[in-house]
């Protein structure tokens, strides 16, 4: 499974990497940015994945859910073809392809591939996480200081206030986000309302490193909420629940969207 998931995200990856130059883009309904090379990457590992597990239901951020006939297949891929289409579209290196596979309500594998940075995240449930290829070591307790990291995202927060003393830093996508948190770069990610394409398959390398997504009152997050392409209605944290914990005063979620 691993090495399907790592050989498809390589392949999209390098697809997008050949579109870049020059690809048409437009808005979407919800004012957010999608390219041609979104719709023809998430069409290319659809391909592959319909091609070696013919069973398994899909949903993807630009073509939606296949096999909306099969309700009872209990396995799902989520798949972002491009996450951090703006930064793709302008020339910064913090986007990536995302693959994860949920079943039953669990993670069972998936992974983030960075091809601008050429970093390759890829987990399986029981087997470790590895970044290019090494083991990636577990999660430890971190202080937060004034120069702690902390992933967030960087546009007008209508929807909660946080108090952090640290550094907050933005890279525009929530899967990288959540990637370098699970590599230790920050205390934890802080997410803004994702769809399950986001932020599957970086958490199921988050889960091997020993950390979980979070409500900001500490429940855990519970995937099936968001398996048939829900938006999720609350920021979220990621990261080891040991140092989500700390975050956890710190935040301030509006009961309804402040102007
Ligand atoms: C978006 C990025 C962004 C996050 C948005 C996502 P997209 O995904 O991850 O950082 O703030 O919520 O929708 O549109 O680039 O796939
Ligand atoms: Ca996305
Ligand atoms: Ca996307």
């Amino acid at each position: 499974m691993r090495e399907f998931i790592e050989e498809t995200l390589r392949e999209a990856g390098d697809l997008a990497l050949s579109l870049v130059n020059g690809v048409r883009s437009e808005r979407k309904s919800d004012r957010s940015l999608v390219s041609e090379a979104d719709r023809q990457v998430e069409t290319c590992i659809k391909e592959r994945i319909a091609g070696r597990f013919p069973d398994d239901r899909m949903i993807g951020e630009e073509h939606g859910a296949a096999r909306e006939d099969h309700e009872q297949v209990q396995r799902l891929w989520a798949i972002d073809p491009i996450d951090g289409t703006n930064p793709y579209l302008n020339g910064l290196p913090s986007w990536g392809v995302c693959i994860g596979l949920l079943e039953g309500g669990d993670v069972l594998a998936g992974g983030v591939y960075l091809p601008k940075l050429d970093e390759l995240f890829v987990a399986a449930r029981g087997e470790g996480a590895t970044r290019n290829g090494a083991p990636m070591p577990r999660l430890a307790p971190m202080a937060v200081d004034n120069q702690t990291v902390l992933l967030s995202p960087a546009s007008r927060k209508r929807f909660y206030k946080i108090e952090y003393p640290g550094k907050s830093m933005a890279f525009g996508s929530a899967s990288v986000h959540v990637i370098y948190a699970a590599t230790g770069s920050g205390v934890a990610a802080l997410v803004d309302r994702p769809y399950i394409w986001d932020i599957l398959g970086p958490l199921a390398v988050m889960h091997e490193v020993g950390g979980g997504a979070w409500h900001t009152d500490g429940r855990p997050l519970d995937l099936t909420t968001l398996a048939h392409g829900e938006k999720e209605e609350r920021p979220l944290f990621f990261g080891l629940r040991e140092n989500a914990e700390k975050l956890f005063p710190m935040i301030e979620v509006y009961p309804r969207p402040k102007n």
